[in-house]
């Protein structure tokens, strides 16, 4: 009973019931939405949870807003438009309320930053806040009033499309950027005229589609859920994300769209989350094919008891959710609670006081500070996988520009734009033209794109590359190879662009290859001919300019790798944070060395493949500069840590080269005994640290027992007493390594 009382209480707090344990502005706020609920009709109430993706401003849709069976569009972004709408919604809808006009403003509106890939590859999460702000700025310009953004779907998997979306495979850098991204979008506070709702969304686990086929089943069991894929959720509630978004997938059985337990138990009742739950594209409809609901009206009693504040496009909401309630399905409770859910976010954004756009405003999109912005956050999120004395180039070596990349100004803005333009985006070929212009280069595509299988063209590449000091080689994927609904099972690079490659190398001369992709890509038949690589996650509006920079040393590269780079698309899934298993490779043989009928072995019985081995291209983590940095004098204050307390480890980083540079350094933890198998190594701190040439600074991380708690065997959530490896280094297979014990 008195679990039930706390339980009670708990959900009534959730709701926004206690109004006294709340501030004054809030207490204003939940009186101001309980007047309005008690003048809203059952039907009005409906179609606040009702959005329409937008069609045309006709007459049957201007009706039904002023009926009020509409809750918020997507898609609208037309600002007079907007405005017209929302003019029929507050002067002629029975109780005036504004419509929230939602939009997939993933990685910038009009300015386009990197993909969100690779902006977690920047590992700064002022970059992430910076993008965020620019695009909340652009798309309130608009009249756009919520993103469905940041997507925080730990992903591991690289055929899955999406993974450009996602801030990468580890859910610490994941959390601390997507809360970034939350306070970026929704500013100092929602009701700024800049800012706009943030949606943190797929809950949960479509990241983990089986085979990274996307919308696939997933198989999440509660330790893993518990301590990987909600925490970035977790970490973005607590940045104040205004609404959430459920997933397409079943987990275990369940889809997300009728998931009670991650809706209201996790999300409601432990998080204490007081925003709104909109549904996914018809993923409540999509309960019928899962085989989870017999017929729309059971979509929408089961989503309704789920915990589905507002129902996107698949209205079955508006269609049965009156009869579901008179014949007691459903509880008016229940949809007093969802209403004011979204009547406190349109509250929140001051949408009830000023819906309309400022037309006349002065527009600040694709601003000299929006652009440079862009060019900065493209310039921390490229990554350096490999420079054998190539880079930085000379401004007086002649170079040959070759591939489809160099001049692809729609792929190179990456997955999900709606918006962006490609006359404002500024390619490699563009800025050498413009800002490089003192630089001598020829320019052969070769490929007109990243699928093009016409080699006819290689020879001039040759010719090209002959003819030059460098040659340059700019390679990917076009922007419609990731992202929704574009999986892959082979993720080398694609058509013949590695044949392009050798084609040039073949030529003798150096050869820098620049990628631009939308995931990792299994690269590692085509290092042996590439001099330096460096990669960047579709970079946005101005990847061509920062990646000039780079390569001519005006910047130094700085980006690590947000997710494991594999051999061969068969390692995958392959990531740091795995377990250690009870058997974990000591000594790999090769292929070639078993003997022709070989008697039966085990092979020295651990875990790996045969023919790839057990270890990445390229751990998470990684990425070169540059500069060349040396860590040494790892210590911590102490090292054995009471439950409750903290520790300090500091460390000595030396940039021992003559040219300044930006390294990140990473903490990495693992409990050695847990009452669950733990992680071999978590990330659990990370610095950005900046070093002219030849300086040294010791930097410090504090590591409380808060830091290292996980659910444990018993479901709670608590830091477990004994042994601990601490490493701090460059990336995840690489660090100093020291010892405490937690007593
Ligand atoms: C489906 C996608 O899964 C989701 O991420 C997106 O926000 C919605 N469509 C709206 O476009």
């Amino acid at each position: 009973m008195k679990k039930l009382l706390i339980a009670l209480s708990l959900f009534c707090v959730s709701f926004g019931l206690n109004a006294q344990q709340k501030s004054t502005e809030d207490a204003k706020m939940e009186k101001f939405i309980n007047d309005l609920l008690k003048k809203m009709t059952l039907d009005e109430k409906i179609g606040q949870m009702n959005q329409l993706n937008w069609g045309d401003i006709s007459d049957s849709i201007k009706t039904r807003v002023r009926n009020g069976e509409i809750g918020s569009f997507l898609n609208i972004y037309d600002p007079v438009q907007v405005n017209e709408m929302q003019r029929v919604a507050i002067e002629e809808s029975p109780n005036k309320i504004p419509l929230i006009i939602g939009r997939d403003v993933i990685h910038g509106l009009k300015t386009i930053f990197p993909i969100p890939l690779g902006q977690a590859a920047s590992f700064n999460p002022q970059v992430v806040e910076n993008g965020a702000r620019v695009a909340a700025i652009e798309s309130r310009e608009k009249g756009i009033t919520w993103t469905f953004a940041p997507m925080l779907d730990i992903s591991r998997d690289a055929r899955w499309g999406r993974i450009a979306e996602s801030l990468g495979e580890d859910p610490y850098l994941a959390g601390e950027l997507g809360a970034a991204m939350v306070r970026g979008f929704q500013g100092k506070s929602l009701s700024d005229p800049t800012s706009i709702a943030a949606c943190v969304k797929h809950f949960i686990g479509y990241g983990a589609a089986e085979g990274g086929r996307d919308y696939n089943t997933t198989n999440i069991p509660i330790h893993l859920l518990r301590n990987v894929y909600l925490h970035p959720f977790q970490k973005a509630v607590e940045a104040g994300a205004a609404t959430l978004m459920t997933s397409f997938n079943d987990n275990d059985g369940i889809p997300a769209s009728g998931n009670g337990f991650l809706l209201k138990d996790i999300l409601r009742n432990e998080w204490k989350f007081d925003g709104f739950v909109v549904s996914d594209w018809e993923s409540m409809r999509e309960m019928i094919p899962h085989g989870f609901a017999k017929d729309r009206k059971d979509v929408a009693m089961i989503s309704a008891n789920a915990g589905i504040d507002m129902e996107m496009v698949s209205e079955t909401y508006p269609d049965y959710l009156k009869e579901l309630i008179n014949e007691g399905k459903v509880s008016m409770t229940d949809v007093d609670n969802y209403v004011r859910n979204i009547l406190r976010v349109k509250y929140r954004l001051g949408l009830f006081t000023n819906p309309y756009v400022d037309t006349k405003k002065a527009s600040a999109t694709y601003s000299k500070e929006h652009l440079q912005t862009a060019r900065e956050a493209a310039i921390q999120s490229a990554i350096l996988l490999k420079n054998e004395n190539v880079l930085p180039l000379k401004e007086t070596q002649k170079i040959a520009v070759i591939g489809p990349m160099a001049d692809a100004p729609h792929d190179q803005m990456g997955t999900w734009v709606f918006d962006g333009e490609k006359a404002h985006t500024v390619t490699p070929l563009k800025a050498l033209q413009t800002e490089y212009k003192n630089i001598n280069y020829v320019y052969e595509p070769v490929l007109k794109y990243s699928r093009d299988k016409n080699t006819s063209d290689f020879e001039k590449a040759k010719k090209a590359a002959e003819s030059a000091d460098v040659a340059v080689v700019f390679l990917g994927e076009e922007s419609i190879l990731s992202g929704e609904a574009h999986s892959l099972s082979n993720i080398n690079l694609i058509g013949v662009q590695s044949e392009l490659l050798k084609a040039v190398k073949s030529t003798g001369k150096p050869v820098v290859v620049v990628i631009m992709a939308g995931r990792p890509l299994t690269i590692e038949r085509d290092l042996p001919y590439a001099d330096a690589v460096l990669y960047n996650f579709h970079p946005g509006t101005m990847g061509g300019p920062a990646i000039l920079d780079l390569l001519y040393g005006k910047a130094n590269p700085s980006g690590k790798l947000p997710v494991t780079f594999v051999r061969e698309v068969g390692q995958i899934p392959m990531y740091y944070n795995h377990n250690n298993t009870g058997r974990p490779p000591q000594w790999i043989p090769k292929l070639e060395d078993i003997a022709i009928e070989a008697p039966q072995t085990s092979l020295g019985n651990t875990s790996f493949y045969l023919d790839s081995g057990d270890k990445p291209l390229y751990p998470f983590g990684y990425g070169l500069s540059y500069s060349k940095f040396e860590y040494s004098n790892l210590a911590l204050s102490t090292t054995e840590l009471a439950m409750g307390g903290s520790l300090t480890a500091k460390v000595t980083i030396k940039n021992t080269s003559n040219v300044d540079g930006t390294e990140v350094a990473q903490l990495y933890v693992r409990d050695l005994v847990g009452s669950i198998v733990r992680p071999v190594k978590e990330l659990k701190g990370f610095q950005r640290v900046s070093l002219k040439a030849g300086e040294s600074k010791t930097i410090e991380f504090k590591i409380s027992t808060d830091d290292l708690a996980f659910w444990g065997r018993d479901l709670t959530k608590k830091a477990e007493q004994g042994d601990f490896d601490l490493w701090i280094g460059t990336n995840s297979a690489d660090g100093l390594k020291a010892k405490f014990v937690v007593k």
